[in-house]
């Protein structure tokens, strides 16, 4: 679509001697225009007063695509022309329509590493976020035209095992792994830590680890086990939540890099010996806790698997970015291992795509969910409340709603992630999932149902209003132009996003998108008796619905047909 801010520069750019393009501003304040530039930029060199630059550019501009021009304090205030960027909008939804905002390939690969849980363990309310976080931004980067590689980094690799094949040659007969088998594998860990007390069978434990090692048959099925068990309940989460990855690349398979990136660091005299380990002084970087590498019984440790994926990705994906979503406790941990990269012979721009996007903790408020099971709450749980919920609400406002289960799941998971991706991703929050699930205030379901209103209305009318139809002089008011605004905004918003790597930014645009339309129905008659006044704004308001959609399942969310 066309860029209006270049529009204006190109203007500007005639008349004065810079380029104007990112010093042209959009103004949040409607009354007050569309587009400011600041003329004292350019007082020093053309010796005049700002207000006076002002003025003499106003005057001297002149184009069918500004409706009026006001010098304001040196400042030059540009009001768009409502009819050209209202026709600019509706021409650009005709020729997309679902792929709205959508850009073509730019042929930039963008890796992004989400979700990635510990295999063995329970999926916690933790890795939602990353879950979350990470799937949006993967979506947005690929709607923004780059080549996306969706990576969940398992963690399938850890003395521990070593622990659990002990439990389960112990007690294994005693569980029935075919039902919630992470829960059970738990058990049995809790078990074996207990009787770890005990020397001898803490050997046991480290030779069973050495053994898998050492590629032992026996102990690698079970490992393999445990680690199908764990992916197969991972999915039906993931299958839930609508998450999808292109790659699952576990932490064991990066083991055997270790002797490579000794080799490379030994070669640039960056490795040293502490205390039998071998480790990075990263003092230089600003880092005051070095690296290890290896740990002294010769083990890889976390940062080692992490350098070894930042290779694998290099090479098997040439990317231009490559992010991680974690919580911003790892910090450290990336910051030391982006610094390592740097001596890994590796091209810069691999080493300068590395990008950690981390986020807050999640509180749960007290006493509200009462599901737990040891000490820490699975996301399953969580997300079988919320759709429990969200039929209670649903079948208050709609006893007799069709497909009640499909609605609740659509309703009460997309809250769950708009309620994730509603905040700077770096705050620490508390989960509320009642607050959540409200259908008026800031949620999803206040966005879901303005949809839903909206097909009703296009249901009610029951014909297919065509781009031909639409009377632009119909829509002058200022209601309409501010939807048609935010609505030719909806592709730099989504730029903003993946400028940041904030989902929260996209989240916040519809929630104002659902609430001018709010506004819009409260103050016009949609289905108007004048047929032309009816169908422009029909046509303008299926606009809104598409964009709360596209920017909706972007987040992950889905939207119903009615609740
Ligand atoms: N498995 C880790 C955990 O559950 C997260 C892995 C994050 N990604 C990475 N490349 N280190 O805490």
């Amino acid at each position: 679509m066309v860029d209006l801010k270049k529009e204006l520069s190109n203007l500007l750019d005639e008349k004065v001697n810079i380029k104007t393009y990112d010093l042209i501003k959009e103004i949040k304040e409607k009354e007050k225009g569309d587009y400011t530039f600041p003329c004292f930029i350019l007082a020093k060199e053309l010796h005049k007063a700002p207000m006076v630059i002002a003025d003499e550019l106003k005057d001297s501009i002149n184009s069918p695509i500004v409706e009026k021009i006001e010098s304001v304090n040196g400042y030059l205030n540009f009001y768009i022309n409502k009819e050209y960027l209202t026709k600019l909008v509706f021409e650009e939804y005709e020729n997309t329509k679902d792929h709205f905002g959508k850009e073509e390939s730019n042929g930039k690969t963008v890796c992004v590493e989400y979700s990635s849980p510990n295999i063995a363990k329970p999926f916690h309310i933790g890795h939602m976020r990353t879950t979350l976080i990470g799937h949006a931004l993967y979506n947005i980067y690929k709607y923004l035209g780059y080549n996306t590689v969706g990576i969940n980094h398992l963690g399938d690799y850890g003395t521990q095992f070593g622990k659990l094949i002990e439990g389960y040659k112990l007690w294994g007969n005693e569980y029935d792994l075919s039902t919630d088998p992470i829960d059970k594998l738990v058990e049995i860990y809790v078990r074996i830590n207990q009787e770890c007390e005990n020397p001898e069978v803490l050997e046991r434990c480290r030779n069973n680890f050495k053994l898998l090692e050492e590629g032992d048959p026996y102990c690698i099925s079970l490992w393999k086990k445990f680690r199908e068990l764990s992916l197969d309940e991972f999915y039906e989460t993931y299958k839930k939540l609508g998450i999808e990855f292109d790659s699952i690349k576990g932490e064991a398979s990066y083991v055997d890099a270790k002797e490579n990136i000794i080799k490379i660091l030994e070669k640039n005299n960056k490795l040293e010996i502490s205390q039998g380990a071998k480790i990075v002084n990263l003092e230089e970087d600003g880092i005051n806790t070095p690296c290890i590498i290896e740990k002294s019984d010769g083990s890889s440790i976390y940062a080692t698997r992490d350098l070894a994926a930042i290779m694998y990705r290099a090479k098997t994906y040439d990317y231009d970015k490559s992010i991680y979503v974690t919580g911003y406790e790892q910090e450290l941990h990336f910051k030391q291992v982006f610094a390592v990269a740097k001596y890994l012979d590796l091209d810069p721009k691999y080493v300068n795509g590395l990008v950690h996007v981390s986020y807050g903790m999640y509180r749960l408020k007290e006493g509200k969910m009462s599901t737990r099971k040891g000490n820490f709450i699975k996301l399953e749980d969580i997300i079988k409340d919320a759709v429990s919920k969200a039929k209670d609400k649903i079948l208050e406002k709609n006893p007799d709603l069709e497909d009640i289960d499909e609605v609740a799941k659509k309703v009460g998971i997309g809250a769950i992630i708009f309620g994730d991706l509603y905040n700077s991703r770096i705050k620490d929050e508390v989960f509320d999932i009642d607050e959540m699930l409200e259908f008026q205030g800031e949620t999803c379901p206040y966005i879901q149902y303005m949809c839903v209103r909206i097909k009703s209305i296009l249901r009610k009318l029951n014909t297919e209003v065509l781009i031909n139809d639409v009377k632009y002089d119909k829509l002058h008011d200022d209601l309409s132009y501010d939807l048609v605004k935010q609505i030719y905004n909806f592709n730099n918003v989504l730029k903003e996003v993946i400028d940041k790597n904030e989902p929260y930014i996209l989240s916040r645009y519809l929630i104002k998108l659902a609430q001018t339309y709010s506004e819009y129905y409260n103050t016009f008659k949609i289905l108007s008796d004048d047929i032309d006044e009816r169908n422009s704004r029909v046509y303008l308001i299926s606009i809104v619905m598409n964009v709360l959609k596209v920017g909706c399942n972007l987040l992950g969310i889905e939207i119903p047909e009615k609740m």
